[in-house]
Formats: C-alpha cells, structure tokens, sequence
C-alpha cells in the first residue's frame, strides 16, 4: 500500500505491526485498515480535532465506509492543554453513546496530542480496543505514533497517567504535511535529528542530508518533485526504523537499565527541553523546538566534559541550524532552569538523568552527579544566553 513498509515486532503477533509510508494513501485507508484490524470489527470511532478533520476528515471517514464499516466521529479540541482526563472521559462516554464493543476500533487522526489521547482511550475502554494510528504531523509520524506510548496530562504532571498500547497499524501519508504550519514542522526535524544523533552516522546522515537537499520553508512547493517525496518517505521510514528497532527490545523502558539500546536514549535533549518547557509554562516553546535547545545543549555539554570531540559537536550543530530557527532564549531565568531540572519526571530517586554523547550514534546514559553543576551552569549559558 505504501511505497516503504516498517515492521514492529514485538513478539507476539497480537502485538506486532506495520508501519507503511506513502504519499495520498489516505483516501484508501479503508482496505488499509480491514487488512490491519481483527474481521469481526463493525464500528470504527475516529478521533481527530476540527481543524484536521475538515482537512483530511472525510477523505478518511468516506474510505472507512466504502470498506463496510460504520463510523462515528469525536473531535478534542485543538492543544495540548486538552490532552486530559475530562477529554478522556467525554470520548469514553462517546464510545460508550455510540454502543462501541471490545470489537470495535479507534483511529486517531491527528497529530500526537490526538494519537495519545485516542490511543489512552482505546486502551482503557473496556479493558482496551483496537486502534490504527493515521498521524499527520511530522513529530507523530516519526515518533508518537510509534511505540505503544499513551497518555494524558494532569495535574501531577506531563504524561504521567497512560498506558502502553501497541496500536494495530500506522498509516502514514506524506502529503499531510503539506498544510503543517512551518514552526510544527520545525519542532518535528528537531526529534528527527535527535534521533539521527543517538541512533548511528547512517541516520544522522540522511537526516542531515535531507536537511541539505530540501529547505523546510519550501515545504509545500517541493510536493511536485519526485526525489523530495521519495526522499521525505525513505526519512520517515528510517526515522520510523531506528524508533522500532528501539521499541523492540525494551517496550516498557525497564527502569534498571541504562545501556546505549536503553528506551531511555529516545529521551536525549528532553532533559533540558522538559525544563524549558515548564519554566515557560509550555506557552512559548512547541515541544520539539524545547528539544532542539536540549539536543544543542546535551552535546555541548558532552564536549564540555570532554567525551565528545568538537568535529563532531560542529557536525550537529550545523545539522541543527539547517531545521531553521528556535525561539529566542536570552531571557529565560538560568536559575529557573535548574530548578525545573529538579522537577523533572525522568528524575529516578534522587538523581536526574543525562543522555550524553560520547560520538555521533553514542549515546550514554548518566546522573547529574557525575556532572559538575559549574559546567551545566557554564552550558546552560553559554546554548541559552549567547547563541541568540
Ligand atoms: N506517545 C509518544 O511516544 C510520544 C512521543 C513524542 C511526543 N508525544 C506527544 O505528542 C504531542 C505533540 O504532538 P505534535 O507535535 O504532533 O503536536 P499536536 O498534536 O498538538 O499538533 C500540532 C498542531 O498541528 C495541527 N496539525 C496536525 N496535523 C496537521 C496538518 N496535517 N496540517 C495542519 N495542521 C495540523 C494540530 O491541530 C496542532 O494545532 C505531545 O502531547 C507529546 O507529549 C508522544
Ligand atoms: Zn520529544
């Protein structure tokens, strides 16, 4: 169906699926997804929010019926701030209106504040229902829609209340991206060098090389050249690969491990990027943009502290300053900073965690105390206060 395929293999075959990539396949989801979901599935619920649906929403919702299934539509409203229990409730309480059974499925179409949220409720209704991730913005497709991660936002912090549900099958179409606000994009290229940087040199390169081909301002214009969308599906696919090959071999992110496959790595730059985000009250920054600062961050410091060498610290700085500009950060309060670190949910007893790195495809998982708080100081002000 798509032109690039991705397997997750977790083992079982009840948890195990396909990734498939391709440019237009939306409007034949229908038969993607009789092939993805169980046969005895009737109902469809799809879980979007009103400014995606009008996009894409009916292409979707017409290819869901002309495969024979009945389909009822929930929208959330747009943002963060509603991925919450009282949204999690009203879509249960939508299933339920709707007569959905333990056969029945969700799709969620949308970008990762829809997938969690859509994917939290499947896995919850009725002790858990099938559901198909069709994500449409760049950070969803090369990550959240990928690794069984689902949640919500309380008030005891970011993503703490979820749970892990394998979704049956992704659906990635590439052209969704044409109508992604630039900054959306930007932020996503942020966790796709992330991603390339602990992965392995093959990854960061065709990051980097992408990023060197096509600029993300012409986004939208580059669609009718052949080797942009070939070359944008083979990114995702890669990116999408390393994500997996992840997932596969510590599904749950066992906490007594850190070693260089740990899920843990995925979190390089969150550290800082978590703090940014809450000392700005997650106003300023999109999430990906926080990380962009984290990535630059991580590996100064990594230099700082002299386990990273400085062609390659160049490397990735070059690589970051061709995603395109971050917000500003001169006058984000350094003392604010460190004191979001402490409040961090990555923190394990007392110590909070560091993904450094120790080379390009090298991640290495350490504690803040084996780091001088003198070089987070000299770090922090040196990425935040005078790049700008
Ligand atoms: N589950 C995981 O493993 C995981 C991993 C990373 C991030 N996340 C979560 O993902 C969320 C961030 O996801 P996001 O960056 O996709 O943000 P998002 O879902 O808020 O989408 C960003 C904006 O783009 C709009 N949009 C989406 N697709 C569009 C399209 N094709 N055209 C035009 N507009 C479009 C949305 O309506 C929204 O306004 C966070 O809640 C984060 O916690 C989860
Ligand atoms: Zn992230």
């Amino acid at each position: 169906m798509g032109n690039e395929t991705v397997a997750v293999d977790l083992g079982t075959k009840k948890h195990s699926y396909k990734i498939e990539i391709g440019h237009e396949t939306l409007s034949a989801c229908g038969v993607w997804a009789a092939k993805n979901l169980p046969e005895n599935t009737k109902k469809i619920a799809i879980i979007s929010n009103g400014k995606i649906f009008r996009l894409y929403g009916e292409k979707v919702q017409s290819s869901l019926e002309a495969s024979g299934y009945e389909v009822c539509v929930w929208l959330m409203k747009d943002g963060e701030k509603y991925k919450n229990l009282r949204s999690l409730e009203s879509a249960l309480k939508f299933f339920s209106e709707n007569n959905l059974s333990r056969t029945d499925a969700v799709v969620a179409l949308g970008g990762g504040v829809v997938g969690d949220l859509a994917g939290f409720a499947a896995a919850v209704f009725q002790r858990g229902i099938a559901f198909l991730q069709v994500p449409t913005t760049f950070l969803a497709m090369i990550d959240s829609s990928v690794g069984g991660k689902t949640a919500v936002n309380s008030e005891f912090g970011k993503n703490l209340i979820g749970a892990f549900h394998q979704p049956n099958g992704v659906l990635i179409d590439v052209s969704t991206l044409k109508t992604l606000p630039k900054r959306e994009l930007i932020a996503g290229f942020c966790e796709a060098v992330k991603q390339g940087a602990i992965a392995d040199e093959k990854l960061f390169n065709k990051t980097a090389e992408f990023l060197r081909d096509f600029s993300l301002s012409e986004f939208k214009s580059l669609y009718g050249n052949e080797k942009f969308v070939s070359s944008l599906q083979k990114l995702i696919a890669a990116q999408v690969g390393f994500k997996a090959e992840i997932v596969q071999q510590d599904e749950q992110e066992s906490s007594e491990r850190d070693d260089g496959k740990s899920r843990k790595i995925l979190n390089f730059g969150h550290t800082l990027g978590h703090a940014l985000e809450k000392v700005t009250d997650y106003k300023y920054f999109k999430h990906g943009e926080a990380v962009g600062y984290g990535i630059l961050f991580a590996s100064e410091l990594s230099k700082t502290l002299d386990i990273f060498d400085e062609n390659e610290l160049n490397l990735l700085n070059d690589v970051m300053h061709r995603v395109g500009e971050l917000p500003k950060t001169d006058n984000i309060d350094l003392d604010e900073v460190i004191k979001a670190f402490k409040y961090d949910k990555k923190t394990i007893g007392k110590s909070l965690q560091w993904i450094l790195l120790e080379g390009i495809g090298k991640p290495k998982i350490t504690t803040d105390e084996n780091i001088p708080n003198s070089a987070i100081l000299k770090t922090l002000k040196k990425v935040l206060h005078s790049r700008n």
